[in-house]
């Protein structure tokens, strides 16, 4: 075999790549949810680790662990040779997420005991914890777990609500576990201890529009979303109350976000405006067309004989029309450029009279459209010019937000 016929699948970078979680679990029916939790953290680079009590064992084999996660599973305190292993696992662990955390294990949480390997290596950890409770109704409810409860969210464990729904009892209530998305949309929370746009509302825009030229053909173009979707994302994670209007991507929603999905820049154009006297904070990272049929033809166009000329009328210009009309909020926009990057993005941050403008090369490798990664310059109006290198999307988001925060005093609009 030549060596060019082996098939080496491209390294996958994940958003979890190069982080290492622990993930407990405990004595609960919800245990088996955990396996897919484990592998679902794994899929995004992670090394998971995971360390079972005694009773979850009761629930799910340790072997089942062992294959997801590809690496041994922690179930004694006192396994000889590997006795600092609460130690061990609190130094590497870059956070904690306890699925399905039962009522005996938020008690012991709560009070401090430490009796088994998980919950020494939570007291001896200082990295992020987040605590997904699964129970009885009757037992969620009960005051010693709201206490109990009480206790960890007040020195700063995020503890999920319980969700409600049908529970291994049979009953319908409360103390369910809540569903994986919402696991991981909280563990990704969890995970970004920044909490600087907390009670801030933030508009995002991603995606492509559509526009039609009749009822089965549209223009439109490459995007896919990520970018406005990490965005979206990272805004949460850091406390923000996130609006995102998104042109049809096939992406699945972004959990604890408000989703508005839309099709063509009319559209786009309505949802932002409707939402934009609320917000604080205006990304616009969709790829809206420039331009649009000028008129949409009721039926399918024919074929024919010739050649077909489409005639295009420009469409609003949405962030210019928004950053006109603003009222102290901050307004970001995005410039997709095939040349002369900086000039063309300075123009349109002054054209659109914008706070700060995000600037790709959509020709480069590993940026713009379709990428998991892109490589921005960030332009504000004072004239600060800040160039980064080729980022995974999440962290450009990042470092958008950073720049948006330097923007406001002290994390609030300008007045
Ligand atoms: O979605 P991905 O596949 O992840 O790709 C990411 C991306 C390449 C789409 C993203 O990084 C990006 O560059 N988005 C902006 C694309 C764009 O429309 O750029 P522009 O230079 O044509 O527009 C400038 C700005 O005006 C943009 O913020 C755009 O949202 C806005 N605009 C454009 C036209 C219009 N009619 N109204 C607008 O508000």
């Amino acid at each position: 075999m030549k060596k060019t016929d082996v098939h080496t699948p491209s390294a996958h970078v994940g958003r979890y790549a190069g982080k290492t979680f622990v993930l407990g679990v405990t004595g609960s029916i919800a245990a088996y949810k955990a396996v897919s939790l484990c592998r679902r953290l794994k899929a995004e680079g992670a090394q998971v680790h995971v360390v079972m009590t005694r009773a979850a064992e009761r629930f799910v084999g340790p072997l089942t662990f062992e294959v997801i996660s590809g690496n041994s599973v922690a179930t004694g305190l006192f396994v000889s040779g590997n006795e600092m292993a609460h130690l061990n696992l609190a130094e590497i662990a870059d956070a904690i997420l306890v699925a399905p955390a039962s009522a005996h294990c938020l008690g012991k949480m709560a009070h401090g005991l430490a009796d088994d390997l998980l919950s020494t290596l939570v007291l001896a950890a200082e990295c992020p914890l987040l605590l997904v409770p699964a129970m009885d109704g009757g037992m969620w409810d009960h005051p010693a777990v709201r206490e109990n409860v009480r206790i960890l969210r007040a020195r700063g464990v995020c503890v999920m609500e319980s969700d409600t729904g049908p529970l291994a009892s049979g009953r319908i209530g409360k103390g369910r576990l809540p569903d994986e998305e919402t696991i991981l949309a909280a563990f990704s929370s969890a995970l970004s201890p920044q909490k600087d746009f907390q009670g801030r509302r933030i508009l995002v825009t991603a995606g492509p529009t559509q526009e039609s030229l009749d009822p089965i053909r549209y223009i439109s173009n490459r995007s896919t979303g990520k970018m406005g979707w990490a965005i979206a994302e990272v805004a949460r994670d850091r406390g923000g109350d996130v609006v995102l209007i998104a042109g049809p991507t096939g992406l699945a929603p972004v959990t604890n976000v408000t989703w508005v999905p839309v099709v063509t820049s009319e559209e786009m154009h309505k949802a932002v405006t409707t939402r934009f006297a609320d917000a604080d904070i205006l990304i616009m990272a969709a790829a809206v067309a420039d331009f649009r049929p000028a008129r949409k033809a009721p039926g399918k166009v024919a074929k024919g004989q010739g050649r077909f000329v489409l005639d295009l009328e420009p469409t609003p210009d949405i962030l210019g029309d928004l950053a006109e009309r603003r009222s102290g909020q901050i307004v970001v926009g995005f410039a997709a450029e095939t040349g002369d990057l900086l000039a063309r993005a300075r123009r349109k941050l002054t054209g659109k009279n914008l706070d700060l403008i995000v600037a790709n090369d959509v020709t480069e490798p590993g940026a713009g459209f379709g990428t998991e990664t892109n490589r921005v310059t960030l332009l504000d109006r004072a004239g600060g010019c800040k160039a980064l290198p080729l980022l995974s999307k999440r962290d450009v988001a990042h470092r958008i937000l950073d720049a948006v925060r330097r923007l406001t005093t002290a994390g609030r609009p300008r007045p």
